[in-house]
């Protein structure tokens, strides 16, 4: 979109939402990559355990033939909100900082999936991203990883302290967005989300607009008798709003309050939709697309939706999951989870673990050597740990969709917050 069309639009949206609108004057190039401060992280552990290698081949198959190439990362447990869908409202026990992943550890799995496991895109997730405080080191960490063959570096935010560090975070690498967004309406958002900001999220979407981040997706959980009546609202927006909404169905996780009831199918949304707009159209997914697209014709942006429940997209899952606290999910719903800080930690370590045999002569062989570091036994372990956990991947819903229609499946499983949305 060129400059004058952009500006056109805010013309209009301030007319209809004038507290919306900031200045569009100066709208900077999108500044992607920032590979000059490579010096100061020589000495990091990221660096010290692996070379950047450039045979990306997708290793990580399941029994299904499904590659995985796509790696979440949630890089906090923390929020600055409270959404009812994700966070129960006892709130949540934290992990220790202690046994949460560190900023180097982070950029050393990544490195490890990107240059050794084929991971061509990363999207950071939470908790709110931004509560991590060295956030921006992440990103550039992950951003030095473009040269071994990752394309994409993504972050969900709940957009409330979004906007002052949008620009800087964008400089370091960051290129895809997602911002939650569940109502329109100012009251509605403090209920939904139990905290107020409704204004600060709408700055960072005006914010990442200016700074051109598309495609700009809008996370809205559809639920009835909640925001239900605002599928038409959130389509109307795109009118005039560059951005794709993503009408995602709710979903059952720990804490939640989830019943059947509650959760809208994409088909009901879509049938409102089609009844209030003509010139619907489908847009052309890619095979890994979570989401279905459409778009009103003429309208700026798009809409879509993430059928998780009613018509899941399992076949073509490419994603896998790493908790704040290291663990490795290979499915949002699947229980079952691996700890892949105790394999880097224990590994470094040494002897700390009850090992078998085979792992134990390695070792034995690398005693003069920093084990682990510079023998690369972190890197066959953690293969061998994420190969073993692929390998019992089920197909889909981590083998519990037919708990779904019992109403069941957020026994067992952690809150989202804790998983990473
Ligand atoms: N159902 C659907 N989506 C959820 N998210 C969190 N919890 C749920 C849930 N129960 C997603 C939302 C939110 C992101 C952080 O995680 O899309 O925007
Ligand atoms: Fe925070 Fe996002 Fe969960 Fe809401 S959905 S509580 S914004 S992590």
């Amino acid at each position: 979109m060129n400059a004058i069309s952009f500006n056109k639009i805010l013309n209009v949206v301030a007319k209809v939402n004038p507290f919306l609108v900031r200045s569009v004057s100066n709208v900077p190039k999108t500044v992607r990559g920032n590979i000059s401060d490579q010096q100061n992280a020589d000495e990091t552990l990221s660096n010290r355990v692996f070379s950047l290698s450039k045979e990306n081949q997708s290793v990580m198959k399941d029994k299904f033939g499904r590659v995985h190439d796509y790696l979440r990362i949630s890089l906090t447990e923390k929020c600055n909100l409270r959404c009812q869908y994700c966070m129960p409202s006892e709130g949540v026990t934290l992990t220790p900082k202690v046994d949460l992943l560190t900023p180097d550890e982070i950029i050393m799995l990544a490195r490890l999936f990107v240059c050794k496991l084929g991971v061509t895109k990363i999207r950071l997730t939470g908790g709110e991203p931004l509560l991590q405080p060295e956030l921006n080191k992440i990103i550039g960490g992950l951003n030095d990883l473009r040269a071994s063959g990752l394309q994409s570096i993504g972050m969900t935010s709940n957009g409330i302290s979004l906007k002052p560090r949008l620009a800087q975070l964008q400089q370091s690498g960051l290129d895809r967005l997602n911002i939650s967004l569940d109502t329109l309406r100012e009251e509605k958002y403090s209920f939904i989300t139990r905290r107020k900001g409704i204004k600060m999220v709408w700055s960072s979407i005006h914010e990442a607009i200016r700074l051109k981040m598309f495609p700009l997706k809008i996370n809205c959980v559809v639920m009835r008798g909640l925001n239900d009546e605002e599928v038409v609202d959130f389509v109307e927006l795109t009118r005039y709003y560059p951005v794709d909404v993503r009408f995602i169905e709710y979903m059952p996780f720990s804490g939640n309050k989830w019943k059947y009831g509650k959760l809208v199918p994409m088909a009901e949304s879509l049938d409102t939709i089609q009844a209030h707009f003509r010139n619907v159209s489908r847009v052309e997914n890619h095979a890994t697309d979570t989401a279905k697209s459409y778009k009103v014709d003429g309208f700026c942006g798009s809409f879509g939706f993430i059928s998780s429940m009613t018509n899941h997209f399992c076949g073509g899952c490419n994603r896998l999951r790493l908790t704040a606290d290291g663990h490795l999910k290979v499915c949002l719903f699947d229980t079952n989870e691996v700890s892949i800080r105790d394999v880097i930690r224990n590994t470094q370590l040494r002897g700390q673990i009850s090992r078998s045999k085979e792992i134990e002569k390695t070792i034995s062989r690398d005693l003069e050597s920093s084990v682990g570091l510079k023998d690369g036994l972190i890197e066959k372990k953690v293969e061998e740990v994420v190969t073993e956990a692929l390998g019992k991947k089920f197909f889909s819903h981590g083998g519990r969709t037919e708990e779904i229609a019992q109403g069941k499946l957020a026994q067992g499983n952690r809150s989202m917050i804790l998983i990473g949305g």
